[in-house]
């Protein structure tokens, strides 16, 4: 059996997750934290040049290498001698050491499958640069020695996933937001507008944040050590966007028994139980999209006007049928009626504008309303994922990737662009 006809690895590498698993899946097989505990005594060792020991050193190089844990396995292993690294940051590899290590382990522990045997779909930001490209190329093809691969862009992919309306259709908005970057992405017939592309300074790992903030100036004693894991389940669980902030305040004072949860646990160093109580923070945490000055002075535009910005310098004759295809994707997308206060603020803006354009025309014949459809879906956690699991079942794929043989030849700078292929719009 050849590699063309297994199934695809499909990864989609995020600052928090990584989706791992087979073409033709509806899930990825793991999800696991892009994570890696390193045993920094035999780093240090293998640095150290003091004793001149060079075998020990060799040895302590080695070790280094082996002894490392990726993913939960990584965060449990966060106290002593391992040091937790987080290769990705803002959606783009930092540390490609550390990334090769999280590849390997993702390849032989959890998918358990030989690289050489299977064609590799990878994912990357909109505004990642052809360089960072060619790194993974290169560790794809010269590590792994993977027969094929494909790198596509997560916009791309979560409209390959066939949630937008009307279906299958590769023209449309995908506000895309993950744990440590969030961008407007305009495509048009699988092409990114490269120019429109926007990005918003806000992700859920700042949401987390701000939860965690607000519960410890409300006084709430969490335990220290794991503060951010607490106030990260807590924001994943009893979050919400209200449809109006104001509005939402008096409700929870008329009835606060009705609005506060609960979160109890007990202390990982005493065995102490605690509970935290959950109030404004339950809404006020999404609403740093919308009002994101409350969060930080230097952020001032929400983001519907983000996407309006964004659709308005896109081409004229593309902007009706981006309106009407804004398609969510990321786990920071999943808060109860996200897609709601969206739609309604993204509508706003674009009638206020047909409206004031009318009135200063002096216009007596009233312009076509555009429609604004923001598309939720039950996959907005992983839709990348499954859109990379689509695109990879297709049977252009196995032609469309770049091959061992195409990187021997003309070198890792094939892998700056993947072609868009025709089954994908
Ligand atoms: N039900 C939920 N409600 C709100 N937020 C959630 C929910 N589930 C997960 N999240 C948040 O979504 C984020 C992870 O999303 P995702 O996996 O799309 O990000 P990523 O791919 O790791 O990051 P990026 O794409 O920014 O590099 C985390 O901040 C997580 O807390
Ligand atoms: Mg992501």
């Amino acid at each position: 059996m050849d590699a063309a006809s297994r199934p695809a690895v499909v990864i989609d590498n995020g600052s928090g997750y990584s989706k791992l698993g087979f073409s033709g899946n509806s899930e990825p097989s793991f999800t696991i934290p892009t994570a890696v505990a390193v045993n920094e005594s035999f780093l240090n060792q293998s640095d150290s040049s003091s004793n001149g020991n060079s075998i020990a050193q060799y040895n302590a190089g080695i070790m280094a290498d082996l002894d490392f844990f990726i993913g939960e396995e990584a965060l449990s292993h966060s106290s002593g001698i391992y040091n937790v690294n987080y290769p990705m940051h803002h959606g783009q590899v930092q540390n490609w050491d550390t990334m090769e290590k999280f590849w390997q382990q993702c390849i032989f522990n959890y998918l358990r499958c030989d690289p050489e045997d299977h064609y590799f779909l990878l994912t990357d930001s909109p505004v990642t640069t052809p360089e960072s490209r060619e790194y993974a190329g290169e560790i794809m093809f010269e590590t792994f020695n993977v027969p094929g691969l494909y790198i596509a862009v997560q916009s791309v992919l979560t409209l390959a996933a066939g949630y937008s309306t009307p279906k299958s259709d590769m023209t449309g908005v995908v506000v895309d937001i993950g744990d440590g970057s969030a961008h407007v992405v305009p495509v048009v017939n699988g092409y990114v507008i490269g120019s429109s592309i926007k990005s918003f300074p806000i992700a859920g790992n700042d949401v987390t944040q701000f939860v965690l903030q607000l519960l410890q100036e409300r006084g709430e004693l969490i335990p220290p050590e794991d503060s951010f894991d607490i106030a990260r389940k807590v924001k994943e669980m009893y979050c919400y966007t209200c449809s109006d902030i104001v509005k939402e305040y008096s409700k929870h004072d008329r009835k606060p028994s009705k609005y506060i949860k609960q979160w109890s646990g007990v202390k990982p160093k005493t065995g102490v139980p605690y509970s935290v109580d959950v109030g404004y923070e339950r809404f006020l945490g999404p609403e740093i999209f919308f009002h994101p000055e409350i969060y930080n002075d230097d952020f001032t535009t929400p983001l519907p006007d983000v996407i309006d910005s964004c659709v308005q310098s896109s081409p004229i004759d593309t902007r009706r049928a981006l309106y009407k295809n804004i398609v969510l994707s990321g786990g920071s997308t999943m808060f109860k009626d996200f897609h709601k206060r969206l739609q309604n603020d993204v509508k706003k803006i674009v009638d206020d504008r047909i409206a004031a354009s009318t009135a200063r025309l002096g216009l007596d014949v009233k312009p076509q309303p555009v429609e604004v459809n923001v598309v939720a879906h039950s996959i907005q956690g992983y839709a990348v994922w499954f859109g990379g699991s689509v695109v990879a079942s297709m049977p252009e794929f196995y032609e469309s990737c770049h091959t061992k043989e195409d990187y021997e030849e003309y070198g890792a700078s094939i892998c700056r662009t993947s072609p868009i292929f025709k089954g994908m719009y």
